[in-house]
């Protein structure tokens, strides 16, 4: 297939669009590039791809493409709520426009890279499955609830979408994120020799690892059409199901010497679900994710060891809040983000 992967130099895009390739898939992506130098090791040999601001997608970008998968957003709670009304006009309405126009080019199956912080305030009693109440409490789970709903009106015989509801993302991918959950713990660790969690430890984390979400999105792309159709799907594994608590003691275990220190300062956290994964797995018979938080936490302290993880990088690099609010206060991009060079 001929795959138009938007956010292809984003954490989650640098990891799958190699997968893609070696399932076959010619990749062609698509991004702004917010984060292109946001790289830990060695530069990674991107996808043949396009600089783009998704908010000036134009017919000629979906023309001779079989399918899209669309990762490019401002991707988490903290930069939603920095700017929630960027974050509806990149994330909701650009995208729903950027579906259009691939409905209109005969693109036939349209990945959409959702996220299980739809459920939000969920709680912590019983398993959350893809017909649960969503309940997003932020303006980023907001813009994903609101991009399913609009694509699942297009969804007709020729055009497939599906919503890959995936868990909060770990491990290693040369375009390195420090804030996200595991990431950000492992750093903290390797730099401080402290596992620092500012929450409680209570909230439940469905995590899920980088690659494992590659695969599954490879594997949702070429599934029977009847098997995903206008479904959503929870992106992940039960065994990764945990708390923050029992997430710092994995951290803890794999950086040998750091000591978790639960300091509860942020209060009590509405974000916390745990989630059932078992409708993709029906889906896609055969699929499991690989990785668990253990092996992931192992993995991501050899890759900061090796590749020299500076104090730095990890609160400026690899923090995408700290990465926006510079190129604003340099004049490289302006008040919507958008480059001005
Ligand atoms: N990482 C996670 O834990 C996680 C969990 C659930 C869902 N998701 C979703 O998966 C997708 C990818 O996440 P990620 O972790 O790779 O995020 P990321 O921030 O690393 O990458 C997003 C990419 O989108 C690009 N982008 C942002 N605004 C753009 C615009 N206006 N025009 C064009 N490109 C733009 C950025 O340059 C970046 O390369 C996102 O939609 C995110 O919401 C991620």
């Amino acid at each position: 297939m001929r795959v138009l992967l938007t956010g292809h130099q984003g954490y989650l895009g640098t990891v799958m669009a190699p997968v893609l390739a070696a399932a076959g898939h010619e990749v062609v992506g698509l991004d702004a590039g917010l984060f292109a130098d946001c790289v830990l090791g060695p530069p990674p040999a991107d996808a043949p791809g396009q600089r783009v601001d998704l908010r000036d997608v134009t017919a000629e970008h979906v023309a001779g493409v079989d399918a899209v998968i669309h990762l490019a957003a401002l991707s988490n709670d903290p930069l939603g709520s920095l700017a929630p009304e960027l974050t509806y006009d990149i994330n909701h309405h650009a995208s729903v426009r950027l579906a259009r126009l691939a409905r209109d080019a005969g693109v036939r199956r349209f990945l959409y890279a959702s996220t299980c912080s739809v459920y939000g305030a969920a709680g912590g009693g019983g398993l959350v499955a893809e017909d649960a109440p969503l309940r997003p409490v932020t303006p980023y789970a907001e813009s994903k609830v609101r991009v399913e709903d609009d694509l699942h009106v297009l969804a007709d015989g020729d055009f497939s979408p599906v919503f890959m509801r995936n868990a909060t993302a770990f491990g290693y991918s040369p375009r390195l994120r420090a804030d996200i959950v595991l990431n950000n713990l492992v750093g903290h660790a390797l730099l401080t020799g402290e596992v620092l969690v500012l929450s409680d430890g209570t909230p439940w984390r469905p995590l899920v690892h980088a690659a494992d979400i590659a695969r599954a999105f490879t594997a949702a792309l070429t599934a029977p059409r009847e098997a995903v159709h206008d479904q959503a799907f929870n992106i992940g594994s039960e065994i990764n199901n945990v708390t923050v608590a029992e997430i710092a003691e994995q951290v803890a275990e794999a950086v040998p010497g750091a000591k978790v220190v639960i300091t509860a300062e942020t209060g009590a956290d509405p974000r916390s679900y745990r989630v059932d994964f078992s409708r993709f797995r029906a889906a896609i018979p055969g699929f499991d994710c690989e990785w668990t938080v253990k092996r992931g936490a192992l993995e991501l302290a050899d890759a900061y060891r090796k590749h020299g993880l500076t104090r730095e990088d990890f609160e400026q690099r690899f923090t995408r809040l700290a990465v926006l609010r510079a190129a604003s206060d340099t004049g490289a991009v302006d008040d919507t983000l958008r480059w001005r060079r």
